[in-house]
């Protein structure tokens, strides 16, 4: 069987994590390829919100096997925190969550460096989540890094010691005032390395082959957006994996030719999170009123998004990298209540009307075209089929299918489960 992916095309928090809930029914295995506790997915079902950062979405079901592939990086730490929460909720994870020898681990020492690296940024900051993330990805590209497999051999705490000790040289390079205590940190560190050895790690790659030969369905899960993505984002404003479809060919091991349907999960707006440029972004009252409606603050750090219109020049590059077949339009119900609906299908550039993103879109490069729809008044959270739609979202969603040229399939209109309406 082919594997599906389900990717976010803006700038992360697009709510990939519900629709992977929703669709976790028709799928066997679901694989995070890429990212790590940077993300944070946001499940809602019986009332009770759930947040996972580094454990696939389908981990709530209990026929689904849950993949963490090699591309990810993994915190014990932040990792050991999502098990206890499972627990809690008496979710047994023991025999559905798998864990790939190749992913990469987060040491303390990576999150002190991102910190490090950060203040000494100074205002030209990425904004980053302060996870580790970049430093990890780079010690895996420098050939440093240390992996899950390496837990199983004998000297891998001797190979600890020689890196952790070599990022607190680079620390002090960095001569930026950072306080802390890495025995401490350590201590935490080897306690969740405990448990995560205590969980099932495989060869990945041959297991998703394995898979797909027998005939299981698999949905990659991707994390952050296209946006962000280390090659096709807003660089250096990104994030340091691959969030493209390319990215899961590399971070599972599946070839190219063996990609099924490409679900492309998007905003009826825009938000961002962290520095960097967002021609659409909105400074006034339409912005806080998404902002405020759509609860728009970040599920791993608490930071308020940055709101604006719909753009539609970067939304149909990030179409075209992923190769999308599917769309799915997530909080068109933040939008009720707007007269005006703002879309932007062009921009100004360099004295010319573009339609494709250009190497630069800081605010001083490009200004947005936009095509102006009228809003609708209707509450849609409490919807249960398209047929109930109000006429100017069905202009709004028609607009948008003809212009990406994809059918949008999805639409939801609120948090929970319940609250998403498929459309033939
Ligand atoms: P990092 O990946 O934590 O280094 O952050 C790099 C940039 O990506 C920052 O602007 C973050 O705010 C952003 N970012 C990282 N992960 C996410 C996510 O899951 N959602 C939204 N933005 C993210």
């Amino acid at each position: 069987m082919a594997v599906d992916l389900l990717l976010g095309l803006q700038w992360g928090d697009e709510g990939k994590g519900k629709i992977v809930d929703v669709l976790t029914k028709n799928y066997n295995i679901i694989a995070r390829f890429q990212g790590g506790p940077n993300a944070g997915h946001t499940l809602v079902f019986n009332g009770k919100k759930h947040v996972l950062h580094t454990i696939p979405s389908g981990i709530f079901h209990d026929d689904a096997t849950n993949l963490v592939g090699n591309g990810v990086v993994i915190d014990p730490v932040i990792f050991k925190g999502e098990l206890d929460k499972l627990e809690e909720q008496d979710i047994d994870y023991r025999k559905s969550l798998l864990i790939s020898r190749k992913a990469h681990i987060i040491l303390p020492t990576h999150r002190l460096l991102d910190a490090a690296s950060e203040a000494a940024k100074g205002k030209a900051k990425i904004g980053s989540t302060l996870k580790g993330i970049g430093p990890t990805y780079m010690d895996k590209t420098g050939r440093n890094g240390i992996r899950v497999g390496d837990l199983e051999l004998s000297d891998w705490k001797e190979r600890y010691r020689t890196l952790a000790d070599k990022h607190e040289s680079m620390i002090a390079f960095y001569n930026v005032e950072i306080e802390y205590d890495l025995a401490n940190l350590e201590e935490e560190f080897f306690k969740a390395i405990d448990v995560l050895k205590s969980l099932t790690f495989i060869d990945s790659e041959e297991y998703v082959y394995q898979a797909q030969k027998s005939g299981k369905t698999i949905l990659a899960e991707g994390a952050q957006g296209s946006l962000l993505d280390i090659d096709f984002g807003t660089y250096p404003f990104v994030t340091s994996s691959n969030t493209t479809a390319a990215g899961a060919c590399t971070g599972l091991g599946v070839a190219p030719n063996k990609i099924g349907e490409v679900f492309g999960i998007f905003k009826a707006y825009t938000t961002r999170v962290g520095s960097g440029p967002f021609p659409t972004e909105l400074f006034d009252e339409d912005g806080e009123t998404m902002g405020r409606v759509g609860h728009e603050f970040g599920a791993t750090t608490g930071r308020r998004r940055r709101c604006g219109w719909l753009d539609l020049v970067a939304l149909k590059y990030a179409c075209q990298v992923n190769g999308v077949t599917q769309l799915n339009m997530m909080k068109g119900d933040v939008l009720s209540g707007f007269k005006t609906l703002k879309v932007c299908t062009a921009y100004k550039y360099k004295g010319e009307v573009i339609e494709h993103l250009p190497y630069n879109i800081e605010p001083e490069n490009v200004e947005p075209v936009y095509t102006e729809m009228k809003g609708w008044e209707a509450d849609l959270t409490t919807m249960t089929d398209a047929s109930q739609f109000p006429k100017e979202l069905n202009d709004y969603i028609n607009f948008l299918e003809k212009e990406l040229e994809i059918p949008i399939t999805i639409v939801s209109v609120g948090p929970d489960r319940k609250q998403t309406i498929f459309r033939n």
